[in-house]
């Protein structure tokens, strides 16, 4: 295991959370905060809040990314929002898959793979979410579930722009529930997934890929999580609203 070829990266999602006028405020809060980071700092954001996240984020070293994208470059797709759209409002990060949109918005494995393909065909960094309900992992299907979903978010995407690609972690029970996953979870999950990539696209490859854990991280339990070798920074929603606890889990990836 080689932690060290690969750079953490703590993301905030902030989900439907933040106005404009909000994410303004709470951008220059953390600016401060996150400014000696050893990591990448990324935040993403609601559509609506993209240009003031971009202004706010300018000069430092935060990095704004969105929640989702479509796959198609335009057309009659009323609501969805497309990659050169995103990129020309200063995006550099998009979450895809999250498990989120997979429950609510019908979001299937070949969608995803779709808008995985449109962000890093784009040059968009694409943060592509995979993980397993209570009722998978209860019935043993983990391994299986969490090889099948990044394998098939990744299809067709080519090792060079493998480069531009982020595997989270996020187990379902743990998203917003207060339940982390243990360290021991986060580590052997995140492990699942890069030996899907390692089958994929070889072993070397997948040593380079950054895997992060999502999923009640937060202040507290951040330091133990990104300690563990497969465990390359976190996804965080609700901490990532609170800028002191964000800076903390930066300050404990930059360790
Ligand atoms: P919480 O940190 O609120 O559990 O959310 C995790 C998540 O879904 C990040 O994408």
């Amino acid at each position: 295991m080689k932690k060290e070829l690969r750079r953490a990266v703590i993301a905030g999602n902030w989900k439907m959370n933040n106005t404009p006028s909000q994410a303004k405020a709470l951008i220059e809060e953390m600016k401060p905060l996150v400014k000696d980071a050893d990591c990448d700092v990324v935040l993403c954001v609601p559509f609506i809040d993209i240009p003031a996240a971009v202004e706010a984020a300018k000069g430092s070293n935060i990095k704004i990314g969105a929640e989702n994208i479509h796959f198609k470059a335009s057309g009659a797709y009323t609501g969805e929002i497309s990659a050169d759209m995103l990129k020309e409002a200063g995006v550099e990060y998009v979450v895809v898959g999250h498990s989120e949109r997979r429950q609510y918005f019908a979001e299937t494995d070949q969608t995803v793979n779709l808008r995985t393909l449109a962000a890093v065909n784009a040059g968009l960094k694409a943060i592509v979410c995979v993980g397993e309900t209570l009722e998978q992992r209860e019935l043993g299907y983990t391994e299986t579930l969490l090889k099948y979903q990044t394998k098939m978010a990744l299809t067709n995407v080519t090792k060079e722009q493998l480069k531009n690609i982020i595997i989270a972690y996020e187990p379902v029970w743990a998203i917003g529930t207060g339940v982390t996953a243990t360290a021991d979870q986060a580590d052997e999950g995140n492990g699942f997934c890069r030996a899907a990539i390692a089958e994929a696209y070889g072993e070397d490859v997948a040593q380079t890929v950054t895997v992060q854990y999502g999923g009640s991280m937060n202040a507290k339990n951040a330091e133990e999580l990104v300690a563990k070798v497969n465990v390359d920074g976190g996804l965080i929603g609700g901490a990532s609203l609170k800028a002191e606890d964000f800076s903390i889990i930066v300050k404990a990836a930059s360790k």
